[in-house]
């Protein structure tokens, strides 16, 4: 019919694969590298005599994982494809690049520092392999339009560098699960579009720079199991769109800030296993806070009395701590509570019946503390109790019949002081799991 588009498509597709070539030659040199090709099966060499494929791949940009615009390569792709070898410098002569994903496979060896500017790299993701050495100071240099920086579960070493300044655009910073050390760079301040920091479990110390504060976007902050040994800065108050904190097993002492207030989008608060101490400040109780975990530190004073503000919170983890108080009868209030743990605190008094007004509990542990009085009909009501463990208290009176029509896998009771027989329906309950009852007065 019209031969002239024909010809001038042709002429560009040419025109494109003659001036890609030098990329196929890179794509190629990164592939000679590699053992277990089966993902790049489609990566033909021109000269394969073999190769019955080779005309159907002839463009490199037909190929697997591989995406071009104009004839440059400006994606690559190749995701868990159980790569196995070196991460060769010739990527780096790929410019057109926006996008590397070469996450979850079994590359080795170092991020290269040679080779051309990336400068229109927006994510590079190789997280999720066997990298080790130092993070280049070269990527913190070169690659500006990173929004997108993924090394994490590597074995990366050495510090972050104070270059990272220079990603200006930078929103998801994953560099946890690597053997990083220092501290963390207090110009990570000066990213302002960044959103996530990940940065658990490898070994950077503190203290956490005051800088963190300046960062008004993040909404992610996970520092936790990192040997920080350090307070929580006060400045931490001013990250306005934080959503999420986990700073869980982090040797953190002194109190928790009463800025975190301030934070009106915090919805997970995880400060588990260290030494914080003080009491919880009243400022949170304007969040609404989805899960809560303290559990482990040295916290001191009262169950909040406002704990009832928590209209949405889940998870309320607050075991192995000093709180000494009454069970506050509002804990009822909190409508959406699924877990409660205050196991090995100093709680006295009886429990209150009003708990069970929150619908939807599955857990509840309040063993090891002082708790005393009688259980009558307290969790009746909790038509969705899996597990009740009430061990090493004072509670005495009768083991209640209705446990058995509870949903219960788990019920402990040891060390009570509980009198009278077991009702026998609990040997007949069919979903129980784990009964324990020993350790108990009976007559
Ligand atoms: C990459 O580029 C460098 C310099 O431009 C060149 O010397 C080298 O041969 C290229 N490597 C590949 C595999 O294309
Ligand atoms: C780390 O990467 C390996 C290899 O891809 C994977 O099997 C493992 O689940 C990852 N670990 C974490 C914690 O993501
Ligand atoms: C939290 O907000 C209060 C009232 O606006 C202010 O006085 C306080 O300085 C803020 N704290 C932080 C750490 O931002
Ligand atoms: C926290 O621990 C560090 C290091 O052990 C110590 O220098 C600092 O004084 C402690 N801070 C508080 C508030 O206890
Ligand atoms: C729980 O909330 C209801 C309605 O908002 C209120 O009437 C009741 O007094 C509250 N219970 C407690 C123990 O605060
Ligand atoms: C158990 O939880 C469901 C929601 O998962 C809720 O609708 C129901 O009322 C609860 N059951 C009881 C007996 O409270
Ligand atoms: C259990 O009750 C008896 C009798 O009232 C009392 O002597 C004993 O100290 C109580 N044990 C505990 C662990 O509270």
């Amino acid at each position: 019919m019209a031969p002239f588009p024909l010809i001038i498509i042709s002429l560009f597709l040419l025109a494109s694969l003659a001036a890609a070539s030098p990329e196929k030659e890179a794509l190629l040199a990164f592939k000679r590298a590699l053992q277990d090709l089966q993902a790049l099966e489609t990566w033909v060499e021109d000269d394969d005599p073999n190769d019955h494929d080779k005309y159907l791949y002839f463009s490199h940009c037909e190929w697997a994982g591989v995406e071009c615009r104009h004839g440059r390569v400006t994606s690559l792709a190749l995701p868990a494809r159980s790569l196995e070898g070196p991460l060769s410098t010739s990527l780096f002569n790929l410019t057109a690049l926006t996008s590397l994903d070469l996450s979850g496979n079994a590359l080795t060896g170092n991020i290269p520092t040679e080779g051309g500017d990336l400068v229109d790299l927006e994510t590079l993701n190789v997280g999720n392999n066997l990298l080790s050495g130092s993070l280049p100071v070269a990527l913190f240099q070169k690659l500006q339009s990173l929004t997108v920086l993924d090394v994490a579960n590597n074995t990366f070493s050495g510090s972050i560098p104070s270059e990272i300044r220079n990603l200006k655009s930078l929103a998801h910073l994953y560099v946890g699960i690597n053997q990083l050390s220092g501290r963390l760079p207090s110009e990570i301040g000066e990213l302002s579009q960044l959103r996530t920091l990940f940065a658990p479990s490898c070994n950077l110390i503190g203290p956490i720079p005051e800088e963190l504060g300046e960062l008004t976007q993040l909404a992610k902050l996970d520092l936790s199991y990192n040997p920080l040994k350090c307070s929580i800065p006060g400045s931490i108050g001013k990250l306005h769109s934080l959503q999420v904190l986990n700073l869980v097993s982090s040797e953190l002492n002194g109190s928790i800030p009463s800025g975190l207030g301030n934070c009106s989008k915090l919805r997970t608060l995880m400060l588990s296993f260290n030494s914080l101490s003080g009491f919880l400040p009243e400022e949170l109780s304007e969040l609404s806070m989805f899960t809560f975990s303290v559990e482990k530190n040295d916290l001191t004073g009262p169950l909040p009395s406002w704990i009832d503000k928590w209209k949405s919170v889940n998870y309320l983890m607050l075991s192995t701590n000093r709180f000494s108080s009454k069970i506050p009868p509002k804990i009822g209030n909190c409508s959406m509570l699924t877990h409660i743990s205050v196991s090995c605190n100093m709680l006295t008094g009886s429990i209150p019946n009003e708990l069970c007004n929150a619908p939807l509990l599955q857990e509840i542990d309040l063993d090891n503390n002082f708790l005393s009085g009688i259980i009558d009909d307290t969790f009746a009501k909790c038509g969705n109790l899996t597990q009740l463990v009430l061990v090493n208290n004072k509670i005495e009176g009768r083991v209640p019949e209705y446990f058995s029509t509870l949903p219960l896998a788990v019920l402990e009771l040891d060390s009570n002081n509980f009198t009278g027989s077991l009702p026998a329906s609990i040997w007949s309950s069919p979903r129980l799991m784990e009964f324990s009852a020993a350790g108990n007065v009976r007559e």
